[in-house]
């Protein structure tokens, strides 16, 4: 089977599955109190894809050139059992890389599962070490420390490399990347650094509040000597370096100030199983039906197919003040 490619000539590589939208933070850039209240009404369940489903999407998008899938949320460990969706994917032939973005709240308990089943990596989102911060931050008044140990359990089952993602929010946070990278040094851990992105519409974006990627490494370099690191594959969208004399890998994740949309190969699954081609679209194309309507692997594929080809998003190049109105999913839904 061909690779398939969009219409700027980006192939199919890399499948983000939401398998939730229910999370057991509230961070405030991405699922805000106000809005993700007691009385927001989540999917129902019989809404979710099951794991089969998920199973015959995966395949038929590997037969296409996708290498790696993502397993993501809401907070993905809250899903029931996760670790046989990871067994069964884990069988899938060809499929090279299985990865999960987690906070890490559940990992004490999950990792060795999860290693067990298959899984090659994971990612934590943390961002401060700081416990009032972070506190503040997550909104649920969740400790630092149980962090910690979720990232230390993954370690010890070998989910590695493990990579740590922190959302820098300016006047928030940004005092605290020097003391993350102070404490990761020795650790044999990948440490991201995400500007804050316009995603969805209820986050409170604003512009004066993303510190650029440019600006957070500068602070870094100033205070540790960096190398930079060669790219693992074309379309990574973190810019690496090491710091010399020290386990620690960094990154820089520059949605807003430097797009990486020109090599985007990646097409995101929501839990209720709508295909979307850019973590900015507003509308998704729904497997979930066309699958309990019968559609076997070939039929998925075909569809599959059909859309990539049609592909053009560029979101994060051509954002501007008409793009900002435009209706957008909310993260917790489409997968981060
Ligand atoms: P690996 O290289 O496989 O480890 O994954 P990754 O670099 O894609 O990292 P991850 O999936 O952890 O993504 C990190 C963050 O980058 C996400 O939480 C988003 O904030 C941002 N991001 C990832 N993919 C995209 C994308 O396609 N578009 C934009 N604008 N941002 C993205
Ligand atoms: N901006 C940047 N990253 C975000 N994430 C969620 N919301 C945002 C946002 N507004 C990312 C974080 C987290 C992952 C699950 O989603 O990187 O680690
Ligand atoms: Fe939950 Fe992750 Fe969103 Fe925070 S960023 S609310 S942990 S899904
Ligand atoms: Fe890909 Fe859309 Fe992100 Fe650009 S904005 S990198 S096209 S997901």
């Amino acid at each position: 089977m061909p690779a398939v490619t969009d219409t700027l000539g980006r192939p199919l590589r890399d499948l983000r599955i939401s398998v939730t939208d229910r999370c057991n933070f509230r961070c405030t850039y991405c699922m805000p109190k106000e809005v993700f209240g007691n009385d927001f009404v989540f999917m129902p369940r019989e809404e979710l894809l099951h794991y089969g489903e998920i199973g015959v999407i995966v395949r038929a998008a590997v037969s296409l050139g996708v290498k790696k899938v993502r397993i993501t949320g809401g907070e993905p460990l809250l899903r029931k059992e996760i670790e046989w969706l990871v067994r069964g994917l884990r069988k899938i032939d060809g499929l090279e890389d299985i990865a999960m973005t987690t906070n890490g709240s559940a990992l004490p308990l999950k990792a060795e599962l999860l290693a067990e089943a298959g899984l090659d990596r994971i990612t934590v989102s943390l961002d401060s070490l700081d416990d009032d911060t972070f506190r503040a931050m997550n909104d649920v008044e969740f400790p630092v420390a149980r962090v910690l140990d979720g990232i230390d359990a993954a370690l010890e089952a070998g989910l590695s490399p493990v990579k740590i993602n922190m959302v820098v929010k300016r006047g928030v946070n940004d005092a605290d990347v020097l003391p993350m990278v102070e404490h990761f040094l020795g650790k044999p851990v990948v440490l991201r650094f995400i500007e804050f992105m316009d995603v969805g519409t209820t986050n409170g974006w604003r512009l004066e509040d993303v510190v650029p990627a440019g600006e957070l490494f500068q602070t870094i370099a100033a205070a540790l000597p960096l190398e930079p690191a060669d790219p693992n594959y074309v379309g990574e969208v973190a810019r690496r370096f090491r710091v010399k004399g020290h386990p620690l890998e960094l990154g820089f994740i520059s949605s807003v100030t430097q797009p990486f949309c020109s090599d985007c190969h990646r097409a995101r699954l929501s839990a209720d199983g709508k295909l979307y081609t850019c973590l900015f679209a507003s509308e998704g194309h729904d497997f979930k039906a066309l699958i309990r309507a019968g559609a076997d692997e070939d039929a998925v594929r075909e569809r599959l197919i059909e859309i990539w080809q049609a592909r053009g998003d560029r979101y994060s190049e051509i954002r501007s003040d008409d793009t900002q109105d435009l209706p957008k999913v909310e993260m917790s839904y489409i997968g981060g």
